[in-house]
């Protein structure tokens, strides 16, 4: 059980990097006082532009993936899965309540899918850039398309694990990220069901 504190406790610190707030701060702004809010690559998008958002998203993916690498090629504990999984989670807990930025950060999805990317089988990778990707590109609502991709671990754990030993402590772990994505995503899905989500590259967008 220490091990798995331990693993939240770094995650949470590695999450509180917020590529996003940094990225604004070099263009001289705070980027949740701008477009949705949020501190992660799709408001840094709209707000800033491509090379920004492209350097957000590879410090958030970055931030979860070598953490979960450390764990799985240097340590490769029997438990590892367990562990990436507590590592994900503090990730995703760093990232969208970082203590030094009033516990306002991110949604958690590029993280999520860094956890996906570096301890889910192989080939949750191209289906999930596959899925995302027809979402977003037949409907313009990122949102949408991470709320699907925030099922992914808990996916994985039912497909991969579900005969290892605690597996449902893995399950509950795996639907937390979920739970947060969806909880940070409410507002958008409030937006969604009303039809009045922003739609990426939309002028309209707010
Ligand atoms: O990953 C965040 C995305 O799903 C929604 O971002 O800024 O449109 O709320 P945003």
């Amino acid at each position: 059980m220490i091990h798995n504190i331990i693993c939240l406790v770094i995650g949470y610190f590695c999450g509180c990097i917020s590529s996003g707030y940094f990225v604004g701060k070099f263009h001289h702004i705070d980027i949740r006082e701008h477009g949705s809010g949020n501190a992660g690559t799709t408001n840094v998008l709209r707000v800033l532009g491509k090379l920004p958002a492209l350097i957000t998203f590879v410090g958030d993916l970055a931030k979860a993936v070598m953490p979960i690498l450390v764990i799985r090629i240097f340590l490769s504990p029997d438990n590892w899965y367990l562990l990436c999984l507590y590592m994900g989670l503090g990730v995703v807990l760093g990232h969208n309540y970082p203590f030094y930025l009033g516990f306002k950060g991110g949604k958690g999805i590029a993280v999520t899918a860094a956890v996906v990317m570096s301890a889910a089988h192989p080939l949750f990778i191209p289906t999930g850039i596959l899925i995302f990707a027809l979402i977003v590109v037949c409907t313009r609502y990122v949102s949408l398309g991470s709320l699907v991709v925030a099922w992914y671990i808990p996916a994985n754990t039912l497909i991969m694990h579900r005969n290892d030993k605690g597996f449902i402590h893995m399950m509950v772990i795996s639907l937390l990220f979920t739970a947060f994505a969806y909880f940070q995503h409410r507002q958008n899905i409030v937006r969604l069901i009303h039809g009045k989500e922003n739609k990426i590259g939309s002028k309209k967008e707010m």
